[in-house]
Formats: structure tokens, sequence, C-alpha cells
């Protein structure tokens, strides 16, 4: 299926790793401009040359912290310089070294450290994108939350907060971005076997077994962590997420807003 792509502009931030990396190779292989925001150098030039290679019209790394307004604003104006516009802006960073723990595990420090990754980060890179989507003959942006805010585990309260507001955040925005043809949706991953994850796999002892290359053992270690089991018993890998970002993102979407989409190998029904 042509998704309608080619030469389209995309921003994905958080888009150097895991399923972030995922969807901005997806939208490179359909030919669109491409720009992946992220902190770490050696992953955004590792990341323009994969999307350089995958067949993006062009490739751009952005350094910035997501946690830092200055930043968004500084990252987003190399865009408006560039391209002048936007059509697709994916948020997909998250909250990876915070916002883990019980309730009475998690101070103030922690709890801001975790909405300003979760949910403030898309909320300063929406403020700054909207005059580059509104000026694009079409536009589309797509949250990545999480599926942990359909099925609680007190194991992780103050990331589940912050991406519930996030899923909130997007409904929100979507139903004010309606009349201009703006669509806003939300999807939202089960257990991926992401970067993050696989560091968190690498700090537990040998005796829980825990292969980060294994999905079947990422799935066994947050059912037994977070209590979130999944039908399909393992874990997902970004590749699988990619191509649904990617098509939420694209121009062939036009009558779904506002939407949550599971990717989460059945864990809903669990
Ligand atoms: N993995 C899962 O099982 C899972 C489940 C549900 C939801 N999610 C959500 O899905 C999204 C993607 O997760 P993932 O596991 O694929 O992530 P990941 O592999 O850990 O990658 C995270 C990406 O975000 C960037 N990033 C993180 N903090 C940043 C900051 N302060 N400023 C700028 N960039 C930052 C990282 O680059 P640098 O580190 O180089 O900055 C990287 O590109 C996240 O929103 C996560 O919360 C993940």
């Amino acid at each position: 299926m042509d998704l309608g792509l080619a030469g389209a502009a995309v921003l994905v931030s958080g888009g150097t790793k895991g399923m972030g990396r995922a969807a901005a190779e997806c939208f490179a292989a359909e030919g669109a401009r491409v720009a992946v925001l992220g902190r770490t150098e050696d992953a955004l030039s590792a990341t323009a040359s994969a999307l350089t290679a995958a067949g993006a019209a062009e490739a751009v790394p952005l350094r910035a912290d997501l946690t830092v307004r200055e930043d968004i604003d500084a990252a987003v104006g190399t865009l408006a310089d560039r391209w002048g516009e936007l059509h697709v802006l994916v948020n997909a960073a998250g909250p990876v070294e915070v916002g883990i723990g019980r309730f009475d595990a998690v101070d103030d420090d922690e709890w801001e450290a975790t909405f300003a990754i979760g949910t403030l980060s898309a909320v300063r890179t929406v403020r700054a994108a909207l005059p580059l989507l509104r000026a694009a003959s079409w536009a589309r942006i797509v949250n990545v939350s999480a599926h942990s805010t359909k099925r609680q585990s007190p194991d992780i309260v103050a990331y589940t907060a912050a991406k519930a507001a996030l899923t909130s955040l997007s409904k929100n925005l979507s139903q004010w971005l309606a009349p201009e043809g703006i669509l806003v949706n939300t999807v939202s991953p089960g257990s991926f076997a992401s970067e993050g994850m696989r560091t968190y796999m690498r700090t537990l002892p040998p005796e829980r077994h825990a292969d980060p290359d294994d999905l079947a053992d990422v799935m066994r270690i947050i059912d037994e962590d977070f209590g979130h089991p999944a039908h399909l018993r393992r874990a997902g890998d970004p590749a699988e997420i990619g191509p649904v970002i990617a098509f939420v993102g694209s121009r062939v979407n036009t009558y779904m807003t506002g939407a949550n989409i599971n990717v989460d190998g059945g864990s809903d029904f669990c």
C-alpha cells in the first residue's frame, strides 16, 4: 500500500532507538523527509545513516533534551528554517530512567521528572510544531503512550500517570484540531523489547535468566515485575509497531482521530 508519504516532512521525537526508530525507518522507506530527535550524538548519526539507506528523501538528526523547552524550540526551529512545514509529528520518547516504583517510593522530584518527559515534552513539542503542521497541506500527530494506562500496575505509578495524561492530551487535541483537518491519535504499546527494556533486563541478577534478546524472556520478566501478561506470550519487537505508527501518521489515514490503538500482543484481554 502506498501511504502517500513520499516527500512528506516527518519529525519523530525519540526516533533514534526502539519504537521511535522503527517508526522513523518506516517513514524513510516510504520516501519521506525524516527528522529524528534524541540526546545522544552517536545514536543520532547512526540513525540518520540508516534512514538514508532505507530511502529517506532527507534524514535530519536533531540533538535536544525533551525536558528542556529551549532545546525543543531550537530543534523545531531548525525544521522551520529547513522545511517550513511538517506533515507528521510522532512523540515517541518517554520516561525510561524515571517513574518506576510504588506510590510511597516516588518523591516529588521523581513525579516532576516523570511528567517532564512523559507529558510535558509532548505538550511543548506540539506547541512548537503547530505552526509547521498548520502550514502543511495535511497533518497528523501520533503520541506514543502505554498500555499500562489501561491495565494499571502499582509498581509503575508515576510513569503510568504521566502516560495517562498524554493519552488525555491526545484526545483533547484531536477534538480541538479536527476542524483544521489535523488528525491526532494515540498508539499504546504493550511490552516491547526496546532499548529501555533491554537495559532494564541487563540490570537483573543472573538467577532471573533474563535474556534481553529473547522475546519470551522479556515478556516473562515484565509479567513478573509489572503484572502485564500477553496472550501471545512474548514481548513485541519494535519492528512490529513501526508500521502501525507510520499508517496512523500517514495520509492514508483520513478518518481515524482521537483513537487509542493497542499494539500489545493481546494484553488488553488477559
Ligand atoms: N518498551 C516498552 O515496553 C514500552 C511499553 C509501553 C510504552 N512505551 C513507550 O513507548 C515509547 C518508546 O519506548 P521505547 O522503549 O521504544 O524507548 P527507547 O528504546 O528507550 O528509546 C527512547 C527514545 O527516546 C529518546 N529520549 C529519551 N529521553 C529523552 C529526552 N529527555 N530527550 C530527548 N530524547 C529522549 C532516546 O534517545 P536518547 O536516550 O539518546 O536521548 C530514544 O531515542 C516511550 O514513550 C515509552 O514510554 C514503551
